[in-house]
C-alpha cells in the first residue's frame, strides 16, 4: 500500500513530466520557426521601408532671404488709432534639396509682420514646379495702407528708430505637393519664415514717421514648417 502510494505518484509525474516535456520541445520548436520567420519578416520590411524612405523620403525645401527693401514706412499723426503705411521689397531664394524629389508650389501668399502684427497686405505669388536640385528666386512686392496699429507697437517703432535697426518678419505660405517619378503625392501646407534686419535711415521728423529706402542683410535661411 505503501509501495504503491509511494510509486505510483512518481510514475504519474514522470510519465507526464515527459509527455509534457515533448509537447513543450514541440512547441518551442514551433514557436522559435515562427518566431524565426516573423522577426525575418519584420527584419525586411523593415529594411525595404528603411530603403524606400532613404530613396525617395523628401527633405524640405531651403528659403534663403535674398533682400529686402523697405521703401516706405510711415505713421500718421495723432489720433488714434495710427494708421501705418509700408511698402516692402523681397527677394527670397528657394531651393528643392533632393535629387529624386520635385516640388510643386501652389496658393504661395507673402507677407510682412512686425513685432506680431501683419504689417502688409496678403500678396500672391504664382505657383510653380521646381525639378530635382532647381532652385528659384521669389519676388514678392509687399504694401501695407493705412493699417491701424496697436499702441505697443507704435511704442516699439519709436524704440527701433532710436536704435536705428528694424526687425521684420517676412512670411510664405504656401502648400507643396512631393513628385517622385510620375507619382505625385498630396497637399502639404508649409509656412516660412524670414528674419530680416533693416537699418533706418535718418528718418524724417515731424508729426509723423518716415523711413524711406531702408536696406536690408542679405543671404539668412529662413526657417520652414511643413
Ligand atoms: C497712406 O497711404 C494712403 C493712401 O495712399 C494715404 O491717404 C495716407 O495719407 C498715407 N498715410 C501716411 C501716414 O503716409
Amino acid at each position: 500500500m505503501s509501495i504503491i502510494y509511494d510509486t505510483s505518484p512518481k510514475h504519474c509525474a514522470a510519465a507526464n513530466h515527459g509527455g509534457g516535456g515533448g509537447a513543450l520541445l514541440r512547441l518551442k520548436k514551433l514557436d522559435k520557426k515562427l518566431l524565426f520567420s516573423l522577426s525575418t519578416f519584420l527584419f525586411s520590411l523593415l529594411i525595404i521601408s528603411l530603403l524606400i524612405w532613404l530613396i525617395f523620403h523628401p527633405s524640405k525645401p531651403l528659403f534663403y532671404l535674398r533682400d529686402a527693401t523697405l521703401y516706405d514706412l510711415s505713421l500718421t499723426s495723432p489720433p488714434l488709432p495710427r494708421r501705418l503705411n509700408s511698402t516692402i521689397q523681397a527677394t527670397i531664394f528657394s531651393k528643392n534639396p533632393n535629387t529624386r524629389v520635385g516640388v510643386y508650389y501652389d496658393g504661395l501668399v507673402s507677407y510682412a509682420v512686425y513685432k506680431g502684427q501683419q504689417i502688409t497686405a496678403d500678396s500672391e505669388l504664382p505657383s510653380f514646379y521646381q525639378g530635382h536640385d532647381d532652385s528659384n528666386f521669389l519676388s514678392a512686392a509687399l504694401s501695407g495702407v493705412s493699417i491701424p496699429v496697436a499702441p505697443a507697437v507704435l511704442y516699439e517703432v519709436g524704440r527701433d528708430q532710436m536704435a536705428g535697426k528694424m526687425l521684420i518678419r517676412l512670411r510664405l505660405d504656401g502648400k507643396l505637393r512631393w513628385k517622385v517619378g510620375s507619382w505625385v503625392s498630396g497637399w502639404y501646407r508649409f509656412d516660412v519664415d524670414c528674419a530680416a534686419v533693416v537699418d533706418f535711415g535718418v528718418g524724417g521728423a515731424g508729426g509723423g514717421m518716415r523711413a524711406p529706402e531702408l536696406e536690408s542683410v542679405e543671404g539668412r535661411q529662413c526657417s520652414i514648417n511643413a
